[in-house]
């Protein structure tokens, strides 16, 4: 807080004035906030649809400058950590604030490493899915459905129950999405292989079959890597701010993640990089382009260039240059020329000369490359947000822990209500 305060003045009409002094809190970094707290008890609410002006909680983990195309993770700038860090170690930096050194980095891998595999009985749940089941409607249910298993760590107020849960959701994401994607093709579930690192690892449950030795490109595995680590976090994005809504309530980790994979789902978020690859196919060639740019600028037409704009960033997705880099290094490592790729390249420099995209400020995001890079690694198209929710899992836990660890009151927006004023019920013969 600090000793500053604004005024906010409202006209109540016939020359009265209600004016309101509501405190200046001071972050760290970033905007001032208005404590808009006391409007409550002077009889008006704010109104903020999308909460694109509302600070929703105080938080120590990410900060974003959007204008600038900053993220910090605990302070740390997301491209130092995508270069010298990997996954685990930013999940430790995450959940604990700061980098673990050797030993604790050792310890952290291998309990993570001894909570891969899920109770046996969870391979049978898997039965109840039809086969052409999405991936995410798989993570949904099977997520959520962990509380069912793992009563031993769903009691909110033992801090030692949500670490553990943070280590089996952490653990057993890879799994279960590996899980949802062997049963969509009808290949036996492979088991974790604890000797491969988290990566290489979750390759071997998606690529692997019993009857072979599984064989891991280190290339590929060190880029899946990056893909988890550059989604680790986002602040109090859609998904973010829907599990921590759910855990206020005081729900159960689980189902409180499983929260979250619903609302990264959908294309507006994390099911972007799904959709980006599917308008790319719809592209087909790069002579359709300047067709696609056209109706994305069309405001009749509600098509939108996937994978471009953010809310947040009004510059470059500081996620999507390293996405970027990365995709250019493993198409070249892996000699990979695709049409569908030269489509994409083409639409990058053709959006980021058109005055529509840069007078609004709409830059490629993360799920842009990142879809491209998926689709190079061999992974399907259906996988590609399960793989958003995997490494999105730790940011989820690292914030419902923050809040569930400190002083929170359960999250309740109010309205401007809009509907019929009070009315008499009109029985049936008279209406
Ligand atoms: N293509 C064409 N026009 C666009 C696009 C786009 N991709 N994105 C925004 N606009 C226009 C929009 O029509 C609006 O125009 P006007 O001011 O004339 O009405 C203006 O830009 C502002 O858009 P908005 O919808 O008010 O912005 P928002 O902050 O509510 O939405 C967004 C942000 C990411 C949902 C949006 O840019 C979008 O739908 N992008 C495509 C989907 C996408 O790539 N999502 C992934 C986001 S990054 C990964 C993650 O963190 O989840």
């Amino acid at each position: 807080m600090t000793d500053k305060t604004a005024t906010l003045s409202i006209d109540r009409g016939e020359g009265k004035i209600d004016a309101i002094d509501l405190p200046v809190m001071e972050g760290s970094l970033g905007p001032n906030v208005v404590n808009v707290g006391a409007l409550t008890a002077n009889g008006y609410f704010t109104y903020d649809p999308g909460f694109t002006s509302t600070a929703a909680c105080e938080s120590k983990i990410t900060f974003i400058d959007g204008e600038k195309g900053i993220l910090l993770h605990r302070g740390y700038p997301i491209e130092q950590l995508a270069e010298h860090s990997d996954y685990l170690e930013t999940c430790y930096l995450l959940l604990y604030g700061e980098l673990p050194n050797p030993a604790e980095k050792h310890e952290f891998v291998s309990i993570v490493g001894k909570h891969t595999m899920v109770h046996e009985q969870i391979r049978t749940f898997f039965n109840g899915f039809r086969r052409d089941a999405h991936p995410m409607a798989i993570m949904c249910g099977v997520v959520g459905a962990l509380s069912a298993f793992y009563h031993d760590s769903t009691d909110i107020s033992d801090s030692h129950h949500r670490t553990v849960a943070a280590y089996r959701l952490i653990a057993k994401m890879p799994t279960i999405a590996a899980m949802s994607y062997k049963f969509s093709i009808g290949q036996p579930f492979m088991y974790p292989d604890n000797s491969l690192n988290y990566a290489a690892n979750f390759l071997h449950m998606m690529f692997g079959v019993p009857c072979e030795a599984s064989n891991i490109s280190p290339t590929i595995a060190k880029a899946m890597d990056r893909i988890f680590l550059l989604h680790a976090d986002h602040e109090q994005n859609a998904s973010t701010s829907t599990v921590r809504l759910a855990g206020s309530s005081q729900a159960n980790p689980f189902a409180c993640i499983a929260a979250g994979i619903a609302a990264l789902w959908g294309p507006s978020h994390g099911g972007a990089n799904e959709a980006v690859v599917k308008m790319l196919e719809e592209i087909e060639s790069v002579d359709n382009i300047d067709k696609f740019i056209a109706r994305a600028k069309d405001k009749d037409d509600p098509f939108r260039l996937m994978g471009f704009g953010h809310r947040v960033y009004k510059n470059f997705d500081p996620r999507a240059k390293v996405m970027k880099q990365a995709a250019d290094e493993v198409l070249e490592e892996l000699g990979i020329q695709d049409e569908m790729l030269e489509i994409a390249k083409r639409l990058e420099e053709i959006a980021l000369k058109d005055p529509y995209f840069i007078e609004k400020k709409l830059y490629p995001n993360v799920d842009f490359y990142s879809g491209i890079i998926l689709k190079a690694l061999g992974i399907p198209t259906s996988m590609f947000t399960v793989i958003f929710a995997i490494g999105r899992t730790v940011g989820w836990i690292a914030h419902w822990n923050e809040m569930i660890s400190g002083s929170y009151r359960i999250g309740r927006p109010r309205q401007l209500y809009t509907g019929y004023a009070q009315r008499d019920f009109v029985p049936l013969d008279n209406r």
